[in-house]
């Protein structure tokens, strides 16, 4: 303790240059350890930056410029209707134009908005979104059955629900029971309706 108050002190009382000296190394270091800190926290970084080491899945922050428009469903009634605009990463989409299937870690979101139509000079009842939020659905794939004791993770992907109240936590806890049965008819198609998504094709 003794020698540590005598090394602060001397460097108070060095020249500058070894006090910026002092101060890059004490930055250096503070850079490294925030640097473990955030690799801890955000698990296994090289399968997905959305899962944790737990699998719990995040929603993609600012998707919509970051990733790619794979295409969009239109809903005319009911509660999801409105537009579902679905998104995947570019190398996600490269990936599948050639090979056929998503690569491990590939992250799919829907978006859901609500949707108002009017006449346009293009047309008479034509539709577009709204700026609202719906909610959101995220798919993430797994090829390796990563998380097996955990409900939102299987038949190769991690399934995600998020509201717009709280978009940092899937309100979905099983998604056997949540998800699988209403995408069962794409099941053929890896589960992902891949016929909603022209970008998928090749160019
Ligand atoms: C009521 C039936 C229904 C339920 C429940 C449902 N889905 Fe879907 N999902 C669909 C249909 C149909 C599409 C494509 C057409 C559309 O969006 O209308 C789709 C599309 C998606 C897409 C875009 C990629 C794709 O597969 O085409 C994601 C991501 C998705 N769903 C995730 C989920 C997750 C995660 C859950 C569970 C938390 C879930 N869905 C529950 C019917 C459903």
């Amino acid at each position: 303790m003794v020698s540590l108050q005598y090394s602060i002190k001397k460097i108070f009382n060095s020249s500058l240059s070894t006090r910026i000296a002092a101060l890059g190394v004490a930055s250096l270091i503070f850079v490294l350890a925030s640097g473990v800190v955030m690799a801890m926290k955000d698990g296994d970084k090289s399968f997905s930056p959305y899962v944790d080491k737990q699998g719990r899945i995040s929603l993609p922050k600012d998707f919509r410029l970051k990733m790619v428009h794979l295409g969009s469903f239109f809903v005319p009634e009911g509660e999801a209707s409105g537009f579902h605009d679905v998104y995947a990463e570019a190398e996600a989409v490269l990936h599948y134009r050639k090979n056929g299937t998503f690569p491990d870690g590939a992250t799919i979101v829907k978006e859901l908005r609500p949707s108002q139509s009017g006449d346009y000079t293009t047309g008479k009842n034509v539709s577009h979104a709204t700026s609202d939020i719906k909610q959101w659905f995220v798919m993430v794939k797994d090829t390796k059955g990563r998380f097996k004791d955990n409900s939102v993770w299987g038949d190769g992907w991690g399934w995600a629900l998020f509201k717009t109240n709280d978009s940092s936590v899937n309100v979905s806890q099983d998604y056997k029971k949540d998800c699988l049965g209403c995408h069962a008819p794409a099941k053929k198609t890896d589960w992902v309706y891949i016929e909603g998504y022209p970008t998928l094709n090749k160019p």
